[in-house]
């Protein structure tokens, strides 16, 4: 079967062609990742607006792209298109579910007016669509537009959590293989969830069945790597920038606390880390010394903060992932989100498995599938596809929660 998936909860735009063979291999026809990485740095974060206009924007560009390298696109050769094709009747109502979508509704009609529904081999069975969590209004773009291809081309559609599909894209195993399949993974698993907007330990009994340990009760990682960076007057996003500078500090040169490390919950807090930073910064950047020592010490006070920053971080979320692990009898541990793109947080946690629970693996997703795109959601619309809903009832939900 084939699935087309959509995925705008923050600032990427992803669509992605996922097909699944009868035994379960995966195939990744596509997936088309649109950054607005550009856009946001001039603000220093991600907002909610200029993201929506973005996705309106991109999706066209990204769905066009995604089925060409699918191979699922053949344009309408006929001038005029026949009138069933689109009845006005359809269209009326395409156009009303991308009501709030003006720019992205008048590309749709022109797209489906172009190209032939994708039919015999070339059929897409299933719609997958992020509903949450993420910013709402960004969530709602993606959502109204595959409510409205579900309708024009009649496909069923699922809607999908996008803290899931950070878990299940490492089903894909890394390097990517054709002949993944979800027995693989060996269950109980603990994931760990580090995005831009989350920070969860979860429990995962099979796949569908979640419990939530423990969470952030303030900012995320990814958000602490973010602010942090826009503290030390780098760019938007943080967690790259200062895990490239750590390569050249060290850790320790500076101090920093690690929040909540020794408390018996699996809870995390951020924001205390990121307020050290500040006043340390601060404190630093008034030191007669700092001030007037030449560029290249300065770089290097930096690159120490930028290492003590990331140990911090990495030491709080090892220490809880691995006594949930311990606790649980996990027989897999499974990284997922942004934050999970960063080395030192997979190889010191891969390290201290080895050492601590040598009987457990480690999964983690390459580095283009820890952040957003479309083929986690694909995949995990796939677990889903006997979930399918009517496409007026989804709603998209900026706090959707994977469990409780
Ligand atoms: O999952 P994601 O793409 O979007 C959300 O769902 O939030 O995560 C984005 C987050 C950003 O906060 C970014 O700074 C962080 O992931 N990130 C990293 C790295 N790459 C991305 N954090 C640390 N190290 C990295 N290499
Ligand atoms: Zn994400």
């Amino acid at each position: 079967m084939k699935i087309l998936a959509i995925e705008t909860s923050c600032d990427d735009t992803g669509i992605a062609v996922l097909e699944v063979s009868k035994t379960g291999g995966f195939s990744v026809l596509s997936n088309i990742v649109a950054s607005q990485i550009e856009i946001h740095k001039e603000y220093g974060g991600v907002y909610p607006t200029l993201a929506k206009r973005e996705h309106q924007k991109n999706l066209i560009p990204a769905f066009e792209q995604a089925l060409k390298e699918a191979g699922l696109l053949e344009e309408n050769k006929k001038k005029n298109r026949p009138a069933t094709f689109l009845p006005r009747g359809k269209k009326v109502i395409v156009e009303k579910i991308l009501e709030r979508e003006p720019e992205l509704c008048k590309k749709l009609v022109l797209f489906i007016k172009k190209y032939e529904k994708p039919s015999a081999s070339r059929r897409i069975d299933l719609i997958a669509v992020t509903n949450g969590p993420g910013l709402e209004p960004c969530l709602w773009v993606g959502v109204n537009f595959a409510k409205a291809i579900s309708f024009a081309w009649d496909i069923p559609i699922v809607p999908v959590n996008h803290i899931e599909s950070h878990i299940l894209v490492n089903i894909l195993g890394n390097p990517p293989s054709h002949e993944a399949t979800a027995r693989q993974v060996k269950f109980p698993a603990i994931a760990l969830v580090v995005s831009g907007g989350h920070t969860q330990i979860i429990l995962i009994k099979k796949i569908g069945s979640y419990k939530i340990l423990g969470e952030t009760r303030d900012d995320a990682a990814g958000e602490c790597f973010d602010k942090a960076a826009r503290i030390l007057n780098l760019e938007y996003p943080g967690g790259p920038i200062i895990a490239k500078l750590a390569e050249k500090g060290e850790a320790g040169k500076i101090t920093l606390p690690r929040p909540m490390i020794n408390t018996k919950d699996y809870d995390f807090s951020f924001s205390g880390l990121k307020t050290a930073v500040l006043y340390a910064w601060q404190k630093i950047k008034k030191d007669p010394a700092f001030r007037s020592s030449e560029k290249a010490v300065q770089q290097q006070t930096i690159a120490n903060m930028s290492a003590e920053i990331q140990q911090a971080i990495v030491d709080v979320l090892i220490k809880k992932t691995i006594k949930a692990a311990k606790d649980y009898n996990a027989k897999t541990i499974i990284l997922g989100g942004g934050v999970s793109a960063n080395h030192e947080l997979k190889t010191q946690l891969f390290i201290k498995i080895k050492e601590d629970l040598p009987n457990t693996e480690l999964l983690f997703p390459q580095v283009d599938h820890s952040t957003d795109n479309g083929l986690m959601t694909a995949i995990t619309g796939f677990f889903h596809k006997k979930n399918t809903v009517d496409w007026e009832s989804i709603q998209a939900n900026g706090n959707l929660r994977i469990g409780q």
